[in-house]
Order: C-alpha cells, then sequence, then structure tokens
C-alpha cells in the first residue's frame, strides 16, 4: 500500500471519528432538552390535576354553601344570572376534564393533545371574566342590601 492511500485512509478514518463526535454532541443536546420537555409536560399535568381538584371544590362550594343561594333569595330576578354562572361552571369543568385527558395523551377524549395549551389559556381567561363577574355581582347584591337594610 502506497503512502499516498494510507494517508487518504487515514482522514477517511479521522472524517469519520469527527462526524460522529459532532453527531454525538447533538444527540447529547437532543435528549437533554427532550427530558426538560418530558419534564415540563409532567409538571403541567400535575398543575392541571391540582388546579382541577381546586376549582370542582371551589365550584361546590359556590353552588352549595357559597353565595348563589342567598343571591338568588335576596334578588330573585338575579336567578337567570345565577344559573349563567352555575351553567359556566360546567362548562369550566368540561373543558378541564378535556383538556387533562388530552394532555395525558391517551388519544381518548375529545381535543387533540395540540390543542389542549390554547384550550387551557382561553379557559384560564374565561375564568378570570367568570371570577370577576361573581364578584360584582356579590359586591352589588350584599353591599347594596345592607345599604338598604341599615
Ligand atoms: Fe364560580
Ligand atoms: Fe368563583
Amino acid at each position: 500500500m502506497s503512502m499516498a492511500v494510507v494517508e487518504e485512509y487515514r482522514e477517511v478514518a479521522n472524517r469519520a471519528r469527527e462526524e460522529h463526535e459532532m453527531l454525538q454532541a447533538c444527540t447529547r443536546r437532543l435528549l437533554q432538552t427532550l427530558e426538560e420537555a418530558e419534564r415540563a409536560h409532567h409538571a403541567l399535568v400535575e398543575e392541571t390535576d391540582s388546579f382541577r381538584t381546586a376549582l370542582l371544590e371551589h365550584t361546590r362550594f359556590e353552588e352549595e354553601g357559597g353565595f348563589m343561594k342567598p343571591v338568588v333569595e335576596l334578588r330573585p330576578t338575579l336567578s337567570p344570572k345565577v344559573e349563567k354562572l352555575r351553567e359556566e361552571h360546567r362548562a369550566h369543568r368540561k373543558i378541564l376534564d378535556d383538556v387533562l385527558t388530552a394532555l395525558r395523551g391517551s388519544g381518548l377524549g375529545p381535543m387533540e393533545s395540540s390543542k389542549a395549551p390554547a384550550a387551557l389559556r382561553s379557559l384560564i381567561e374565561a375564568l378570570i371574566r367568570h371570577e370577576e363577574e361573581e364578584n360584582s355581582l356579590v359586591l352589588g347584591v350584599f353591599c347594596d342590601d345592607v345599604g338598604t337594610k341599615d
């Protein structure tokens, strides 16, 4: 074998090693990012699940022991408004259930997993509006009532 051929083979071997090192570095970065994304996804599922529990308790409280009953007793004309809020509770719980099923990725729910983050965002926005409506309803009824009765 001539020196030139030996040199050429050595070049090929060096190039192969360099290429493999480059790909290994890319692989390590990809694996690291994948693990971070998996941890973040797991945290999102856990947090959404905790949020679901908190929301269920909150809506049950409002419907069974909170402001809804006294508001309707004090102001029967506000009954449709309270019913609308109660209906929103049902809608929010359904969306949250669908989001969780989608995030868990079983493929069995009505929502595609890729749609779950956007659905969660719009649920949060809807919840903020819902809570604001409740606050102004409660303030309107109870503060006015205290003011007129005293
Ligand atoms: Fe509510
Ligand atoms: Fe509320």
